[in-house]
């Protein structure tokens, strides 16, 4: 049996940093919504595990977090059944995208699919915190206010956009790093539950906290910023914890 599934990018529409956490996590509060840009995942059960991609790049090894859902599910089935998987890979990587969360939580749908498990979709989003902070927002209807570390998703409906491009600088920014420079007391002082609600009621304020750090951590940024002016795009703003930018030629509908 063989088949393939899309796993698609995110953008984050705010996302406000409200606090450090005693773990080293930071508390979150963000809104998130898949696009269409998508990787494609192919699973077909074989003799023997095997990973591969289209980019020669990315580690095919436990360090992927596509082997690492693969364990997890191994783990949690008690299945040990080998699986041969092959990635397109479309979503850049280290652009606060989302591309490797989406392709853990794609692995794991997949699996309970080609293993005929029917694990639920809860508790499959309750196993990829796990994963990481992103991976259960990518269980989620599509359009979803998370909260805690990232991995209490709460479903809303789907918010219209104006037609947006993406453009990311050459270098990648590294999660870790970003939370590392952020000074809490840079971020905005917006009340997440209204920016939610403007949301839904057509009001956009793209906010993201991370982007100040960002930009102390990856100086030729901002040069990068005032390019993306110069080229006709009225706003942009970082998605996640970069370096990608989603820019706008108009913020209305
Ligand atoms: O959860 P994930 O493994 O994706 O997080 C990567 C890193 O980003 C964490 O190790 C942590 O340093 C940072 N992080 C954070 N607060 C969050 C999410 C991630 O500090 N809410």
């Amino acid at each position: 049996m063989k088949f393939s599934l899309f796993s698609p990018a995110k953008i984050n529409l705010f996302l406000r940093v409200l606090g450090r956490r005693q773990d080293g996590y930071h508390e979150l509060a963000t809104l998130i919504q898949t696009i269409d840009l998508a990787d494609t995942l192919t699973f077909t059960l074989a003799k023997e595990d095997r990973l591969t991609s289209t980019d020669p790049t990315l580690p095919t090894d436990s360090s992927n977090l596509i082997i690492k859902a693969l364990q997890l599910f191994r783990k949690q089935t008690g299945l040990n059944i080998p699986v041969d998987i092959h990635l397109e890979k479309k979503i850049p990587i280290q652009a606060g995208l989302g591309g490797g969360s989406s392709n853990a939580a794609t692995t794991l749908k997949a699996l309970n699919t080609l293993f005929h498990t029917q694990i639920s979709n809860e508790e499959l989003q309750s196993w990829a915190a796990e994963l990481g902070s992103d991976v259960p927002f990518f269980f989620s209807t599509g359009t979803a206010y998370c909260t805690g570390r990232g991995e209490i998703v709460q479903n809303v409906r789907h918010i219209p956009l104006p037609p947006f491009e993406l453009r990311k600088p050459q270098e990648g920014l590294s999660t870790s790093e970003i939370y590392k420079a952020l000074d809490l007391s840079e971020c905005a002082s917006h009340d997440p539950k209204q920016l939610l609600n403007d949301f839904l009621s057509g009001k956009l304020e793209f906010i993201n906290d991370l982007e100040k750090p960002a930009f102390r951590l990856l100086p030729s940024l901002a040069t990068f910023k005032q390019k993306l002016t110069e080229g006709g795009f009225t706003s942009s703003f970082m998605t996640g914890s970069g370096s990608a930018w989603v820019c706008l030629y108009s913020v209305s509908l």
